[in-house]
């Protein structure tokens, strides 16, 4: 058999895992693409580190140019994270003709469009299977399998360690900060965990999967966002009571030409497949006008399930190279879709007060309610935490103006004590 020559960028989780299937099922790979892969040259940061698992240890280099300049070698895998020197390192392979792929999700989302032009002048494959819901194929599907398709509505579960956290939350009843040391101590989130619980992950991963499903450049400073560090048990309790798991979900929708772009904690219905979705799992709920609903369901993070987004797009690069034909990105189109700004969003609210526990109290807030537009669907008081009591709200769709403007004038009302949460609950259908 041929062999084909590979350099990897970066020996970390998503490396070693590379590695590891290319050891394991070299015979697959080989029988996959017609060639047997071959791992010419590896680059670090620190030589001294041990490297389980390896004899050879003169594939380790921390020069990028035994790698980016071996002309040996055909496609390169970036898997060291970061935007920078990742985009340098990216363009120079690119320059000298080597097929990259990518996990890099930040770089994608914030340098995508550059790093596509550049691969599509050098006439060279670039692909980033793993760096969006880790092993699910989602991109693959979206790019070609649905490309039948008019794609109008992404809903996707795509940090797992904030579905880690609210899962446990919600099973154990634990406040926040519990479920994110156990969180951390399983390794599922970062010493400095903001990435993650604060949304930013999931805006990368919306901002990629938005791109390709409405084929509009998408900036991800577009995307809304909010985390999930002010749900607190109580929130998930009255969520359980009115029939509803909360869920951090990156949504896209197109409508009418726009587009709604936004990450948030949602309330999603428990009889949707998505709220069944527990522990570090990630899903991706599509809607596709030809299709219907699909949901895809698996696990986004990990050396092996991304080990294995990552060889699925090697494979296919190597199999490409040799039909002649390349299929090229074809770039986006720009600005084609207005996204829409935040106060045009239309949602159904939960809204938690904390009130002074006195006669009169709900027809204030309700008036407020009424006076900005805002009907309510839903009202539940609770004496729980003395010696405020909360009066929690679930309203009719509305707009995301209309519910804020009637936020504000709620809260100077003199009985309200404070906003404890709004929470924004999903229409499915
Ligand atoms: N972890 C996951 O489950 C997962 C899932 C999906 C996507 N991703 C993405 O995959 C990428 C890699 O993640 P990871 O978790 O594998 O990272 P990681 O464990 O931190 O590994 C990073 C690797 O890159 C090397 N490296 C970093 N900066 C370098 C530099 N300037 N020069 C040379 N080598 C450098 C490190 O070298 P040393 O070993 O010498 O420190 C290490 O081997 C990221 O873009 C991440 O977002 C990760």
């Amino acid at each position: 058999m041929q062999k084909i020559k590979i350099g990897l960028l970066g020996f970390g989780t998503v490396g070693s895992g590379v590695w590891k299937i290319l050891q394991e099922n070299k015979k697959i790979i080989g029988k996959n693409c017609g060639y047997e892969v071959e791992v010419s040259k590896i680059l670090v940061q620190d030589m001294t580190k041990k490297r389980d698992g390896i004899e050879q240890k003169d594939i380790f280099t921390d020069n990028p140019k035994d790698i980016l300049e071996d002309p040996a070698i055909e496609i390169v895998i970036e898997v060291m994270g970061g935007i920078e020197p990742a985009r340098e390192y990216i363009l120079k392979a690119i320059e000298n003709r080597k097929h990259i792929v990518t996990a890099n999700k930040a770089l994608i989302a914030t340098h995508g469009d550059q790093l596509i032009h550049a691969a599509k002048k050098a006439q060279v494959e670039l692909c980033y299977e793993a760096s969006v819901a880790g092993g699910i194929p989602i991109i693959h599907a979206i790019k070609e399998s649905l490309s039948a398709n008019r794609i109008y509505n992404i809903m996707g579960i795509l940090n797992g360690t904030t579905n880690y956290i609210l899962s446990k939350m919600t099973a154990e009843n634990m406040d926040f900060e519990t479920a994110l040391k156990e969180a951390q101590g399983k390794g599922y989130a970062e010493a400095d965990p903001t990435s993650d619980v604060e949304g930013h992950d999931a805006v990368y991963k919306l901002t990629i999967l938005a791109r390709l499903a409405f084929g509009s450049y998408v900036h991800f400073e577009d995307v809304y966002r909010e985390g999930i560090t002010k749900i607190t048990p109580i929130d998930i309790e009255y969520a359980k009571e009115l029939g509803y798991v909360i869920k951090l979900l990156a949504i896209a929708k197109e409508e009418e030409g726009k587009i709604a772009l936004r990450v948030h904690p949602t309330f999603v219905p428990q009889q949707h497949p998505l709220a069944a979705v527990g522990d570090a799992f990630n899903a991706v709920f599509v809607k596709g006008n030809a299709v219907g609903d699909l949901m895809f369901y698996g696990r986004g993070a990990g050396d092996l399930p991304t080990g294995s987004a990552v060889l699925g797009d090697l494979i296919n690069i190597i199999k490409k190279k040799d039909l002649q034909k390349r299929l090229y990105e074809n770039g986006f189109d720009q600005n084609s879709k207005r996204v829409i700004r935040m106060e045009e969003n239309q949602s159904e609210y939960y809204v938690r007060l904390l009130v002074k526990d006195v006669p009169g109290v709900f027809g204030k807030v309700a008036t407020e309610f009424g006076r900005h537009g805002v009907s309510l669907s839903s009202v539940i008081q609770k004496g729980r935490e003395e010696p405020s009591v909360s009066l929690v709200f679930v309203t009719h769709e509305t707009t995301e103006q209309n519910v804020q403007m009637a936020i504000k004038d709620i809260v100077n009302i003199s009985e309200v004590v404070k906003l404890a949460n709004l929470i924004r609950v999903e229409k499915m259908s």
